[in-house]
């Protein structure tokens, strides 16, 4: 069962000669592209390791399926304490292949524990959980590459309190960590104080992390098949590992999407045509803006790169965005999430056969409305030459979802290959993440913190 990229609406021969990109367009770049399939191939084993996580993790994953068994015979609530790549990759997996509203399932229709992932510091939301689990019955996975994100430490430390304060020393067995082998402060608690602990390989940033133990160990808890989600990604991978752009999805993707950029196209909308994958442009959003949204110098000049992502969801925004997608600014991609077979079907009655108008509606399927929906809109954009495209998912499971995470991991890699920048890093988001721990008092960060009270006042 293999995801496809249809991306016949992103050139000429469809969209039209003005907007669309023509063979040649892409093979006038060739050079670029051979030479970024070469880094890709360099980097595999040398700051692009989250690439062999499919291969590479057989002990580890005997390792997560004896923990998550044991948490689900001891536990109902499993939560993940984590944000941005420690948290959107649980999230998106599990939403895309749990039942829909898994949390209200009956505990024996469920497969799994109740399953939260508390990836702010929003106090109202964080005290409500409080309200709804039972802290003996709950098992909290604190997941921090760094060990010292501000938002999952101090989740992790209120927490760790009440857990202490109520179970005593048992409290050590509702905490597993997932964290750097050396670096940062988890480690170091999580060896002081005997947690469960499950590492982050190097070579593996948040973003990329999710086929690591962030992501394997809270889909695993709550029953979905991690040997199929990484069958699936190293399906994937083995396809995205020839150098001819024709033959590579995520190589095309990339290559299209640069293309796009240098016409302006400063948006990428992801669009999925399935609640299920909701989440997955959430995923999506994080992993191309913070790889690909970069500054850097050239010929002393300072050069701004990227895409701005745009989460939507098939049909509810065609109800509300497609408006603007169509004839609003020349400056967007859509990349459309299209699902083949659904996994529930429901038929519409044949009803008021009467009211032509609603009548037609019925002896058609829920999945041919929704499909007929994606190829409307699809059709709408393509009629304003407006750039799109589809990866098509024969239905949403562990192996298609495993392909779908490292074809797009694949692709934002090799697009950060073609701008010529590091998709790795994070200046930004490390900026706020220090002004913060200034603001706040961490030892260390004086400077910071006197730089903050030297800007303009208010
Ligand atoms: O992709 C990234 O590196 C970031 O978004 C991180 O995942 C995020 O900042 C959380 O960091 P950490 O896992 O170190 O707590």
């Amino acid at each position: 069962m293999q995801i496809k990229l249809d991306f016949n609406n992103m050139m000429a021969e469809f969209l039209g000669e003005k907007e669309g990109f023509t063979r040649q367009d892409i093979e006038a770049i060739l050079p670029q592209i051979n030479q970024a399939h070469q880094n890709m191939t360099e980097k595999r084993d040398t700051g692009m390791e989250w690439r062999n996580l499919p291969f590479n993790q057989q002990q580890v994953v005997e390792q997560i399926l004896n923990t998550a068994a044991d948490i689900r015979n001891r536990c109902d609530t499993f939560v993940v304490l984590g944000i941005g790549g420690s948290a959107l990759g649980p999230l998106a997996v599990q939403t895309a292949l749990n039942h829909w509203h898994y949390n209200e399932l009956p505990p024996e229709k469920r497969g799994g524990p109740r399953f939260y992932v508390v990836d702010n510091v929003d106090p109202e939301r964080v005290a409500a959980l409080f309200d709804v689990i039972d802290l003996s019955r709950t098992v909290f996975n604190v997941i921090s590459k760094s060990g010292s994100t501000s938002e999952t430490m101090a989740q992790f430390m209120i927490i760790h309190k009440m857990l202490q304060d109520r179970l005593g020393d048992r409290y050590v067995h509702h905490i597993i960590a997932t964290t750097d082998r050396e670096k940062g402060n988890l480690i170091k608690i999580a060896r002081h104080e005997g947690f469960t602990t499950f590492i982050i390989p190097g070579g593996v940033g948040g973003r990329y992390s999710e086929l690591s133990p962030v992501g394997l160990l809270p889909a695993a808890v709550c029953g979905i098949d991690i040997k199929e989600l990484l069958a699936g990604a190293a399906y994937m991978d083995k396809i995205c590992r020839q150098g001819d752009v024709f033959s590579n999805p995520a190589y095309m993707f990339a290559v299209l999407q640069y293309l796009a950029m240098g016409r302006g196209k400063n948006i990428s909308v992801m669009m999925p045509y399935a609640d299920s994958l909701k989440y997955f442009a959430d995923w999506y959003a994080q992993l191309w803006a913070e790889s690909l949204g970069k500054r850097f110098d050239l010929n002393q000049r300072e050069v701004f790169v990227g895409q701005t992502p745009v989460k939507a969801l098939g049909t509810t925004d065609q109800h509300s965005q497609v408006q603007l997608y169509t004839e609003g600014p020349f400056d967007k991609v859509v990349t459309f999430l299209k699902v083949e077979r659904y996994r529930q079907e429901l038929a519409i009655p044949k009803i008021f056969a009467d009211i032509p108008s609603i009548g037609f509606l019925g002896g058609h399927t829920m999945g041919e409305l929704i499909n007929a929906e994606q190829l409307a809109t699809e059709y709408a954009l393509l009629k304003a030459h407006r750039l799109n495209h589809t990866i098509i998912l024969p239905e949403v499971n562990p192996f298609t979802v495993g392909q779908l995470i490292q074809l797009l991991e694949v692709a934002t890699a090799f697009t950060g290959e073609l701008l010529n920048i590091n998709a790795f890093d994070q200046p930004g988001v490390e900026e706020g993440k220090n002004a913060t721990y200034a603001l706040l008092g961490r030892p260390g960060y004086e400077e910071k913190r006197q730089e903050l009270a030297d800007r303009p006042a208010k």
